[in-house]
């Protein structure tokens, strides 16, 4: 079965064509109209949304086809004590695909390894979120007309903000993009985002003044700060100001700089900015429709056909580590094993496969 958890599943060859398929429904919305006549799919969103599950079911609804679901974990059985993956297998009876988000990192893995349908992650946690990512994408081609040769700024928090990660992982693999990451120490990228940039020698730096590197970018990645997976409220309250894009700052910008934001924005944008010719996030959240019924359409013929992604090759270890991430699905729910993962052998470096927390040697 194919779902999509992590935009590294796709290679870089379906992202083109899923690209392909977004424009040509943009160009010929009609003839997409009846592609999935008799589909349902389900919205399960165990965390607020309201561009990506609205964009899926505008999605569904646009190709002919049907929705169900629930917005609140509340109005689930998840408030009963259900796990997830019954939860899965549950809907897998009576819809064709599952769009999930949940604030637990690891819990749509978790759902699609007992789920008889696609599922498509919209959001674990701070960690991933792939379609926000094929949404950036298009975005990003539609505007520069490339993936290459880009200077690509994120500004925020890039520790907890899922969008980022799945934006550099997926940025990674064109050439010459190098990227400018921009935020205090504390909201910094973490470890496994990290990793590849530097076992791919991607060109990048660490910078904490937004304006030191505006004059270099073609794209800026502005982000909100995540309040709701601080520690603590102070800590937010320390953080949440650390950017504001003004005009002002925009001073030194290109005059063709691209400023996406996934949305919703708190104060990180100041609206004055909304009508600079530059400013992008906007038509963003409108791509994200259409990118999104182009993955419909590939995840149900992919079901169809009964394709399946070949399992990597990589040695994995039971029970000798426990992931330390407390947002992690091993830690929120009962019966998971702690399973890790090598992904460096020089180093012995094990991820946890639910959430790529590092596997500590004390552990
Ligand atoms: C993002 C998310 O949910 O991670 N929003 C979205 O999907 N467009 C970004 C955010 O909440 O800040």
């Amino acid at each position: 079965m194919r779902h999509l958890i992590d935009i590294l599943e796709l290679t870089t060859g379906e992202i083109e064509e899923l690209i392909n398929v977004a424009e040509d429904i943009i160009g010929n919305p009609k003839s997409y109209s009846e592609k999935c006549r008799g589909k349902k799919l389900a919205t399960l969103f165990f965390e607020p949304s309201t561009r990506t599950r609205l964009s899926f079911e505008a999605a569904m609804y646009e190709l002919g086809g049907n929705v169900l679901g629930f917005s609140e974990a509340k109005n689930s059985s998840a408030a009963k004590g259900e796990c997830i993956s019954d939860t899965a297998r549950t809907v897998s009876c009576y819809a064709d695909i599952i769009a999930m988000r949940h604030p637990v990192e690891g819990a749509p893995y978790v759902a699609s390894l007992k789920s008889d349908i696609p599922i498509i992650n919209a959001g674990d946690g701070g960690h991933n979120h792939p379609t926000q990512t094929l949404t950036d994408l298009l975005t990003i081609h539609r505007e520069k007309g490339t993936f290459e040769n880009l200077t690509i700024g994120l500004c925020g928090d890039l520790k907890y903000g899922r969008t980022v990660h799945s934006l550099i992982l997926a940025m990674s693999r064109y050439k010459n993009v190098k990227f400018v990451l921009i935020s205090p120490d504390e909201l910094t990228i973490p470890s496994y985002v990290k990793d590849v940039l530097e076992s791919k020698n991607i060109e990048h730096k660490y910078i904490k003044d937004l304006e030191d590197a505006m004059g270099e970018l073609d794209v800026l990645y502005m982000t909100r700060v995540q309040r709701e997976r601080f520690k603590t409220e102070e800590e937010y309250e320390r953080l949440k100001n650390c950017y504001i894009l003004t005009v002002d700052k925009l001073k030194n910008a290109k005059d063709d700089l691209s400023i996406m934001h996934p949305l919703p924005r708190v104060n990180e944008i100041s609206h004055e900015i909304d009508d600079d010719k530059r400013a992008c996030y906007f038509k963003q959240m409108l791509y994200g429709k259409y990118i999104r019924m182009a993955l419909i359409l590939k995840l149900l013929e992919a079901k169809e056909n009964g394709e399946v992604i070949k399992e990597k090759d990589v040695k994995t270890v039971k029970n000798v580590y426990k992931c330390k991430n407390r947002r992690c699905i091993t830690n929120n729910e009962e019966g998971i094993e702690n399973i890790f993962k090598l992904v460096d052998e020089k180093t012995d470096l094990y991820r946890c496969i639910y959430c790529e927390a590092r596997a500590k040697k004390d552990q």
